[in-house]
């Protein structure tokens, strides 16, 4: 995995050719840094996952490096414009001090009186963390002024939110028009390994795709279709398959209104010569506190709902994925919040975790949290910090933070 991993990174480096931090001059400058902090938080105000602020620190040390005055910024939740306790980034200025040993002073607003006199007053080496961006109206309507006025505040400015990435917003892009501007290394990292897997992957490539809804992921599975040898369905999503091929599914959740469409996706996979899998068999139950049971795929009981591949399906899912190169997943296979239907998807993780000669990519969200939840996250070459963001890269759609920093001369 070591050697494959030193692949990705040295080969077909940085193909969007966009400006990167080490292409700009950081010494002693003020450097805003749009990350993403959107971190998960308990009742207590604890963070629970601190891969997104862990993931962050590369660029962060550098331009302290630098001796740059560093000026972070980031959303946190969707606060929808208004100053609200309960979505402030002290949490996570908190963290931050603990992960750079230093103190991280958090200004009280997110371009104002306190933003002004804190990032006036720093020293090379000094970090200051703006209030939560989306507690001001103009951060999600990409306002012009509110653009101006992050720009005022520093004199280069670094995306590495890679997970905020597919939004145009003020601090993701608008503010990238006022400052010289570079991504940051982790936003160069995702679109390395990213970019690498879908554009020059290693073969065969396997994808695994879960999640409810076909709808949800219908640009996905068209873009994979183009570029996979291997597409195995999970998920809530494998039932609409099912019943598109004529066999009922009980009350698992199903998109009658989409039946055309995952046929037309299965024939596209035939026209391609991509072996496209649903599950043969899966776990039922009534309801997730009832206990499970494993069927046939045509034989789910009409007062039942489908929350797992079965162990047939994972079987065949894991021969297959022992002949990869190269593995995207994207959505468990199974509702593995419960434990009783996370079997199917620590089947899938702990086959990737075993893979010895295999890149391994999740793409964030509920993927991510499952591999986390396994205990088996350092074992993967690479776990997507962007949730949103890593599909509509994936989809192939242009993200506008990333679209905003300028191409290298
Ligand atoms: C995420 O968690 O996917 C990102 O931080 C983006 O958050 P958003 O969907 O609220 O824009």
């Amino acid at each position: 995995m070591q050697l494959i991993n030193k692949q990705i990174i040295e080969g077909n480096i940085n193909k969007m050719n966009k400006v990167t931090l080490k292409d700009i001059e950081v010494n002693g400058k003020k450097v805003l840094v749009r990350c993403d902090f959107n971190v998960p938080l308990d009742e207590n105000k604890h963070i629970t996952d601190k891969t997104r602020i862990v993931a962050a620190l590369p660029t962060i040390n550098y331009l302290l490096e630098k001796n740059a005055k560093v000026i972070l910024c980031s959303h946190l939740g969707r606060p929808k414009g208004e100053v609200n306790p309960e979505f402030s980034l002290k949490p996570v200025a908190d963290e931050l001090s603990n992960q750079l040993r230093k103190e991280v002073k958090l200004a009280s607003d997110v371009t104002g009186a306190s933003a002004h006199e804190l990032t006036n007053n720093m020293n090379e080496g000094d970090v200051v963390l703006l209030e939560n961006v989306r507690f001001d109206p103009r951060e999600t309507e990409n306002d012009d002024e509110l653009s101006k006025e992050f720009a005022s505040l520093a004199e280069v400015y670094v995306n590495d939110a890679f997970g905020a990435c597919h939004r145009a917003h003020a601090s993701t892009a608008g503010v990238a028009k006022y400052l010289p501007a570079a991504c940051g290394f982790l936003i160069e990292k995702e679109l390395k390994v990213l970019g690498d897997a879908l554009n020059n992957p290693v073969r065969p490539f396997v994808a695994i795709l879960g999640g409810k809804k076909v709808s949800d992921k219908i640009g996905v599975i068209n873009s994979l279709l183009d570029k996979v040898d291997v597409l195995l369905i999970g998920g809530a999503m494998a039932y609409t398959f099912c019943r598109a091929e004529g066999y009922t599914v009980g009350t698992s959740i199903c998109e009658e209104d989409k039946l055309d469409l995952a046929r037309e996706l299965v024939q596209k996979a035939k026209d391609k010569g991509v072996k496209m899998l649903r599950p043969v068999d899966n776990v039922v139950s009534k309801d997730p506190e009832t206990p499970g049971f494993v069927v046939e795929y045509n034989q789910i009981p009409d007062d039942c709902e489908g929350f797992d591949i079965g162990p047939k399906t994972a079987e065949i899912y894991i021969n297959e994925l022992q002949n990869a190169k190269t593995v995207l997943w994207n959505g468990p296979v199974g509702l593995f919040e419960f434990d009783q239907f996370a079997k199917g998807t620590n089947a899938i993780a702990n086959c990737l975790a075993n893979m010895e000669d295999c890149t391994t990519i999740i793409g964030g969200g509920d993927s991510a949290a499952a591999v986390t939840k396994a205990g088996l996250s350092d074992k993967m070459t690479h776990i997507s910090t962007g949730g949103g963001a890593s599909l509509e890269f994936i989809e192939g759609k242009t993200l506008p933070g990333i679209e905003a920093i300028p191409n290298k001369n």
